[in-house]
């Protein structure tokens, strides 16, 4: 998809980091936004931010691990714009950082629930209506480097993250076979300053098991650190989503380092080697 102008961006996770930095840049194009999220007063002050700017913005507050919201996410954008023509799948959730072990079940439901069924329902809702509305169209799904490596401590989160990356691939063949004009890209990056370190923040009550101990806010702080430490932005990482959609390029490495990583790992699957641990 190469005319941005006018056609219409809907952005889950919309309301902080890659999200927010995608809204922006896809407002830089013109585009017309429907930004989804839980946090409704980051929502509020991403629409203030970009509606001042001059952009249209429509903002939905949605869960996206609930087929429901998701559901409803469609029909409202369809109402206010008539249309979608960039889908990006971006809502996710960090997750915690505990042995595979030790993560419990209410663990794997939050961090599945929102990294991959969100990612599910995007795709199972709104592919149809690209399809449908005929003309170019393009579907960003965020997985992470994650997805492609396998670091120790992350099971939920390298689980979700290898589950959005096949989920992408698939999609990519299937609407090859299609000769559909809709397009997809997975976004993988590494490590980005965002506010993904305190994604507990957003973590539904039912899904709490525990009480925040004084470890898990050591983690999170150190988590935070090494973001900050990151030399590519939120920015950075937008403009480069939006050249591969304009390049219908499907894998967006904005931290090239990490394919060395992914090489490793391809080699130890090919020669049969135990995992090498790389980070
Ligand atoms: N920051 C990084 O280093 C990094 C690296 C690789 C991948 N990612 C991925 O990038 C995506 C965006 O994360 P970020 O780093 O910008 O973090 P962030 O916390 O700044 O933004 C994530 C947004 O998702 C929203 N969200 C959380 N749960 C939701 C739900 N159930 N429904 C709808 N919205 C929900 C949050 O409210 C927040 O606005 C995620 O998928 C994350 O896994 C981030």
């Amino acid at each position: 998809m190469k005319d941005f102008k006018d056609r219409v961006a809907v952005i889950t996770g919309g309301a902080s980091g890659i999200g927010l930095a995608l809204a922006r840049r896809a407002a830089d194009a013109g585009m017309r936004l429907v930004l989804a999220d839980v946090e409704e007063a980051a929502l509020a002050a991403a629409a203030a931010e970009l509606g001042a700017g001059g952009a249209q913005v429509h903002t939905v507050r949605c869960d996206v691990s609930q087929a429901e919201d998701v559901e409803r996410l469609a029909e409202q954008t369809l109402k206010a714009y008539g249309g979608v023509h960039l889908l990006c799948n971006n809502a996710g959730v960090g997750g915690v950082r505990v042995r595979a072990w030790q993560a419990s079940t209410k663990d794997w439901q939050w961090v599945l629930g929102v990294n991959v069924w969100g990612v599910i329902h995007g795709v199972r809702v709104f592919t149809p209506i690209m399809l449908g509305q005929g003309g170019e169209g393009h579907i960003v799904n965020t997985a992470s480097a994650a997805g492609f490596v396998s670091m120790a401590s992350t099971a939920p989160y390298a689980v979700s993250k290898h589950a959005v990356v096949t989920l992408s691939e698939v999609l990519y063949h299937d609407l090859q076979d299609e000769k559909a004009s809709v397009g997809v890209s997975v976004l993988c990056p590494a490590w980005v300053g965002t506010n993904i370190w305190n994604s507990q923040r957003n973590r539904p009550e039912d899904l709490r098991d525990h009480a925040d101990t004084e470890a898990e806010r050591a983690k999170r702080e150190q988590l935070r650190a090494l973001l900050e430490k990151g030399r590519v932005t939120a920015a950075d990482v937008a403009a480069m989503t939006f050249d591969a959609i304009a390049e219908d390029r499907f894998y967006v490495f904005p931290h090239p380092k990490i394919r060395k990583d992914i090489q490793t790992r391809m080699e130890d699957i090919l020669e049969l080697r135990n995992p090498t641990r790389t980070a």
